[in-house]
């Protein structure tokens, strides 16, 4: 049993999450999923970072205090990993004591080590990256390299920490035989950028009062990337003095300490915070892993970049692990790769719909016709599945140790077309009642079957929810998951079969993307016959943006959800939504939607609703539209 400790990067609070945090976070989870499948011990940490100048601007707008403009979007993302089953052990807040208490006693031994010092500091500053910038960085006219934003010339007094005397430590480090940084591309630009020289770097920012005072420095405060890096220690309890052993067990004593990152903040992760460790006398992660961007359009997708994907449709009418496995299968981790609501369909119905699901149904319908509703009763250990299985095990484990996703999901789907392909061959509906054929009917069912045990057992740490129903599906749940049970054999015979029932109804793809006035040629049709609207009168409605302050079921509705929302107004708002089959009570704490605040009340179940929420109605689904970005209660949309 090794140890081993993941951690995600923290998330800025000033925009909700959109895919390229949802992908970091679902591949930590699976990680540690799979780690504990194989016995290993795990701790799997997240969290938000929430100091800085970024975030003091954005609450400023807003005029409301960080922290609470923080709590909104923190609930956000703990509503989120609740909804995508993504299970941490931890979720981190910069704003919290323990962590203030690591910070400083992270600076506290970088000081010991003499490797701090006050001087004046300029330079180009980029505030959504929180980084200074060299001119010859940056990008047109002095812009960002990386939001393609301008940049602004700063000029204080900070704390310098002596990055330079690390150059060739870090330089060893990272021809140490273990890669610690990967991709070896990404390794690569590392390298060459501390063989450029490094210069020493300002740890401390003046006028910021949003962050933790820096000890020692009356009137600076840390610099969040020092505070923001710290975070992996922090949450373990490094600082406190009555340690809880998490520390000492994942750190010092973890086998390995992993860091997902995306690329973009590689530098801070594989030339920063190892510095920081190297002064403080700490021992270094063992791998610093940068995958690539999410790219719509060509572009990466992010809060900057107007091109924000929220993929919160994608879960609401397919549940959470479609998206899981789409995320993990399509990008190559370390590349970029593209999210659009078409390849995600694409990939649903050829691989979950056709391949897995199908290929399920088929064996379960055909072995409940052949054995009274039951598993197949004779087993077998010598067949040409088997084969394909051992390798496709073998190739699935070496991919997830070495983080490649998408080869680790091919060799499960290489076993699935196997088992496709030996029933074609062999069969076994034509053996269906003939008593001389029994025992090789049992024994080609049962390969199928057993091979898709096999893949299904391999989807554990991807697809926790749908793997789970699959595994119950065939009459396989296992009483204590393991990755042992990868091994040929472990389907039992003669048990009762459930009825088959449709895991992954296909997508009808052109009805999906097709907008819905397309969808419904009735519809078209009126919309041909009604006259355009004048600008004041679509004025007359008044749409307002509100929070949802509290949520309950409607009781006898399968249908709806009784809201209170908060509209700026002197009371909150009950308003029922026809919702409930999408969004359950829970998840709609906290959210922000869209109301229409100017709609006669009307009574449904006996409550008066007072208002309306706006929602987009693909099909029987509903969709709930909200702003990008938080705006405070009873901002008006239009
Ligand atoms: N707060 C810092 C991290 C501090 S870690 C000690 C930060 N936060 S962030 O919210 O801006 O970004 C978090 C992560 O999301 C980064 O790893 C970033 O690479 C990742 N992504 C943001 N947009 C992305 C895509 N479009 N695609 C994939 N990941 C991307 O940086």
């Amino acid at each position: 049993m090794s140890r081993f400790y993941v951690t995600t990067p923290i998330y800025y609070v000033n925009s909700l999450p959109h895919v390229g945090h949802i992908y970091t976070t679902v591949v930590a989870d699976t990680l540690a999923r799979y780690h504990r499948l194989a016995g290993d011990e795990v701790y799997f940490l997240t969290g938000t970072d929430e100091h800085g100048q970024n975030i003091e601007r954005a609450a400023a707008r807003e005029g409301i205090p960080p922290l609470q403009l923080a709590d909104r979007v923190v609930a956000r993302y703990h509503e989120l990993w609740r909804e995508i089953g993504v299970a941490p052990d931890d979720f981190i807040r910069t704003p919290e004591p323990r962590h203030y208490r690591g910070v400083e006693a992270m600076i506290r031994r970088i000081a010991a080590n003499d490797d701090l010092y006050l001087a004046r500091h300029e330079g180009w500053y980029c505030s959504p990256c929180e980084t200074y910038y060299t001119e010859k960085e940056l990008v047109g006219d002095k812009r960002c390299p990386i939001h393609d934003l301008p940049v602004e010339w700063k000029e204080e007094e900070n704390v310098f920490f002596r990055l330079s005397r690390y150059q060739q430590a870090l330089l060893d480090w990272y021809d140490d035989p273990s890669e610690p940084v990967r991709p070896r591309t990404r390794a690569n630009e590392v390298r060459s950028f501390v063989e450029g020289g490094l210069k020493d770097l300002s740890v401390s920012r003046a006028n910021l009062s949003w962050g933790i005072p820096f000890p020692g420095y009356p009137g600076h405060t840390v610099y969040v990337w020092l505070d923001a890096l710290s975070n992996y220690l922090s949450a373990l309890g490094f600082g406190r003095d009555a340690e809880d052993g998490l520390y000492d067990r994942f750190w010092t004593g973890g086998d390995t300490r992993l860091h997902l990152i995306g690329k973009d903040i590689l530098r801070h992760h594989a030339v920063y915070w190892p510095a920081f460790l190297l002064s403080a006398g700490l021992p270094l992660p063992t791998q610093v892993w940068a995958h690539g961007f999410w790219l719509k359009d060509q572009r990466k997708i992010s809060k900057s970049a107007e091109n924000v994907a929220r993929p919160d449709h994608l879960v609401a009418q397919f549940g959470p692990d479609p998206l899981r496995y789409f995320l993990l299968r399509e990008m190559v981790f370390g590349q970029d790769a593209s999210f659009s609501d078409e390849a995600f369909v694409d990939r649903y119905n050829s691989d979950l719909a056709n391949d897995l699901g199908n290929t399920v149904s088929r064996l379960v319908t055909l072995s409940r016709k052949a054995f009274a509703g039951r598993t197949p009763p004779e087993a077998c250990g010598d067949n040409p599945v088997l084969a394909v299985a051992a390798q496709a095990v073998a190739d699935y484990r070496k991919a997830m140790e070495e983080l490649a996703f998408s080869r680790a999901l091919e060799a499960l789907w290489r076993l699935l077309a196997e088992a496709n392909q030996y029933l074609v061959s062999r069969e076994p509906w034509k053996l269906i009642g003939r008593e001389d054929e029994r025992s090789r009917l049992s024994r080609v069912l049962w390969n199928g079957l057993e091979a898709v045990r096999i893949v299904a057992t391999g989807l554990l740490p991807v697809m926790p929810q749908v793997a789970a129903r699959v595994l119950a599906a065939i009459a396989a749940p296992p009483a204590e998951p393991s990755l042992d049970q990868l091994a040929w054999g472990g389907l039992a015979t003669d048990r009762e079969l459930p009825p088959p029932s449709a895991l992954f109804p296909r997508i009808d793809k052109a009805a999906f993307l097709a907008p819905p006035a397309a969808q419904e040629p009735g519809e078209a049709a009126q919309k041909e016959a009604q006259p355009m609207i004048a600008i004041d009168q679509f004025m007359e409605v008044q749409l307002k943006v509100g929070t949802v302050v509290a949520a309950e079921a409607v009781p006898k509705s399968q249908k709806l959800l009784r809201l209170t929302i908060e509209l700026g107004e002197e009371q909150p708002r009950t308003v029922v939504a026809g919702i409930a089959q999408q969004y359950g009570p829970e998840a709609m704490q906290g959210r922000q939607v869209v109301v229409v605040a100017n709609l006669q009340p009307a009574k449904l179940m006996g409550i008066e609703s007072q208002g309306m929420v706006l929602a987009a109605s693909p099909g029987d689904g509903a969709v709930l539209l909200a702003p990008l970005q938080p705006v405070p209660n009873g901002t008006r949309v239009r």
